[in-house]
């Protein structure tokens, strides 16, 4: 038997003057789109977007249905509308934030981090992600992979025995 040991590396800023001017233009146009979010079951609001290669900025919110199953994730609206726009340019970054106060940055449920892998995995190109709530650090992580390890992926499926 061998024990083995994953790391994952991540940059923890205390405050948005830490980050790049790239970065703190894109986490104030997503706050600032915050109030498109439809979310009347958990007044939880969630705003993503998307930086694409060709520098277009694709915006998303959580929109809820009364149907809870129906609804969906900011960032898989955001990837979605900038996948469904931009089919053949790839995604660089993905923000994802709410403007509920926590301690803790937002962490994308396993859903959002197994759509964006198909992507990341699609383009073959590290897709960047930036987390943040209100009042809480930002994270940083330089690879969807990094907060979806050992996944299931298209790979398995299309490999022919
Ligand atoms: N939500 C997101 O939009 N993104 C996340 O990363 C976590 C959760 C939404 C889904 C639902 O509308 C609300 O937040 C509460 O779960």
């Amino acid at each position: 038997m061998i024990k083995k040991t994953l790391n994952i590396e991540f940059s923890e800023y205390a405050s948005l003057d830490e980050l790049s001017s790239e970065t703190i233009d894109l986490i104030k146009k997503a706050e600032n789109n915050i109030g498109n979010a439809y979310a009347p079951y958990s007044n939880f609001k969630v705003s993503s977007l998307c930086l694409m290669e060709n520098d277009k900025i694709v915006l998303g919110t959580n929109q809820e249905n009364g149907a809870y199953p129906s609804g969906l994730c900011a960032e898989r609206v955001a990837a979605f509308a900038a996948k469904s726009q931009f089919p053949d340019v790839k995604i660089l970054k993905i923000v994802i934030l709410t403007d509920q106060n926590s301690t803790k940055p937002l962490s994308p449920c396993g859903s959002c981090r197994q759509v964006l892998l198909e992507y990341e995995n699609a383009q073959n190109q590290s897709i960047e992600v930036v987390l943040k709530s209100n009042g809480s650090p930002i994270w940083e992580f330089k690879s969807i992979n990094d907060l979806l390890p050992f996944a299931f992926d298209g790979s398995t499926i299309l490999k022919k025995a």
